[in-house]
């Protein structure tokens, strides 16, 4: 090869190397960190902190990105309200906040309606669930607040004491919002009303001391959802429910469950195991969910992420338990492309990310890097024009 072609050669691998993915990591600190994975570079430079801020202290546990917006919870404790805050991304990937809103205290998760007007937030601690109205460029108001107690405690006392809404997140026609609650052993069901509003209508029920933590509709980029999965944090569980939509009403019926550790025996602990974030991979043909407090991985020094295949009619097939590079896998989230994987350890404080391969959905037992990020809660991916919820 000549010299001159070996400098066409290196340039145009140059130009066409993919530029680094961005990555937002929230903190039960208080932080929201803004880096740069750059799967080309060196060891040194695959993660590169870009910004952080600490305007969602003192615990941004939980972020949903819309378009070029960043909406992050700050989990109070109770009774200190909690507060939703709307960040632009900047080009620099710094996080501009832009408004805020107080709702009931200590919100863990955000949903945002199809339109980015609604956005609704679940708080764990506070037992409740508010909407806020958003106007697109950051402005937020609160408009409802639904406030929920048990008349008697669930068979997990300690956790099932009072209601404890999770999740909130909208199903792919954008008409119904279902919200987890791990104290009620139910999925809360409610529809879009108004633009901004929603109205609550029957709930599904799980058995008791399930725990619904959280949950994905299936399947993934379809404009109605066929299948749901729902992780269960106290049974380690995930339930697959049949969806029908009819006469106003999202109706759900269970159809099977399957441990969260597969065919694996289910540790025992204490601490007992709590299952915590669930997702389907970007084609809709793998299903994860982590657990926490298993120590199955790495000689028993590592929590674990479960990979099952899923079969057109939900059916699931346990793969494989994989390594998650740290402890306390409290969020994941997989590119669009499928090939990386980012765990939020809360535990040992740090973030891993470990390459997955899309042809067979397993994740490698190493992660490419772990970097240091005290209380790290969530890890989601940005990749602009490509909206979450
Ligand atoms: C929507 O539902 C809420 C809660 O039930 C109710 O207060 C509100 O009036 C309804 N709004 C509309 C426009 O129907
Ligand atoms: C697990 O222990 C074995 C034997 O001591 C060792 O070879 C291996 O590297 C360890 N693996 C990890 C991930 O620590
Ligand atoms: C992440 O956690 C794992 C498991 O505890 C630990 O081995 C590793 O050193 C941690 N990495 C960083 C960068 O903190
Ligand atoms: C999955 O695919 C990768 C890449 O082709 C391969 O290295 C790995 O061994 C495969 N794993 C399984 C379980 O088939």
């Amino acid at each position: 090869m000549s010299l001159r072609s070996i400098l066409k050669t290196a340039l145009l691998m140059a130009t066409t190397a993919s530029a680094g993915r961005t990555l937002f990591v929230g903190s039960g600190k208080g932080t929201i960190k803004s880096y740069e994975f750059d799967e080309t570079a060196n060891a040194q430079g695959l993660m590169k902190e870009l910004a952080s801020t600490a305007e969602s202290s003192p615990a941004a546990t939980w972020q949903t990105i819309f378009g070029d917006l960043l909406y992050s919870v700050s989990e109070t404790s109770v009774p200190v309200d909690g507060v939703v805050t709307a960040y632009q991304i900047g080009p620099d990937k710094k996080l501009i906040k832009k408004g805020s809103a107080k709702g009931t205290p200590s919100p863990v998760s955000l949903g945002v309606g199809k339109g980015g007007k609604l956005v609704i937030s679940a708080s764990y601690a506070g037992g409740g669930v508010d909407t806020f109205a958003a106007d697109g460029s950051g402005g937020l108001t609160h408009s409802q607040k639904f406030a929920y107690t048990l008349d008697k405690p669930g068979p997990v006392p300690d956790r099932q004491e009072g209601a404890h809404p999770h999740q909130a997140i909208m199903d792919p026609t954008g008409e119904y919002v279902i919200v987890p609650d791990l104290g009620a052993d139910r999925v809360r069901v409610y529809c879009a009303n108004s633009s901004t509003t929603i109205n609550e209508l029957e709930s599904i029920k799980t058995p008791d001391g399930f725990g619904p933590r959280h949950a994905i509709f299936y399947p993934v980029g379809n404009p109605k959802a066929t299948h749901m999965f729902v992780v269960g944090e106290l049974a380690n569980e995930i339930m697959t429910f049949k969806i029908s939509y009819a006469h106003g009403q999202l109706k759900a019926e269970n159809i099977a469950a399957v441990s969260t550790f597969g065919t694996q025996s289910v540790p025992t602990g204490p601490p007992a195991p709590t299952a915590a974030e669930i997702a389907l991979s970007p084609d809709g043909k793998y299903l994860y969910v982590s657990n926490r407090h298993d120590k199955t991985q790495a000689n028993g020094t590592q929590d674990s992420i479960a990979t099952f295949r899923v079969y057109p009619d939900a059916k699931l097939t346990f793969i494989q338990l994989s390594a998650c590079g740290g402890i306390s896998p409290r969020h994941f989230s997989i590119t669009k492309d499928g090939n990386w994987v980012a765990i939020a350890n809360d535990g040992s404080g740090n973030i891993s990310i470990f390459r997955r391969y899309p042809e067979n959905g397993t994740i490698s037992s190493l992660p490419i890097v772990s970097t240091a990020n005290d209380g790290a809660s969530c890890a989601t991916w940005y990749e602009p024009k490509v909206e979450y919820s």
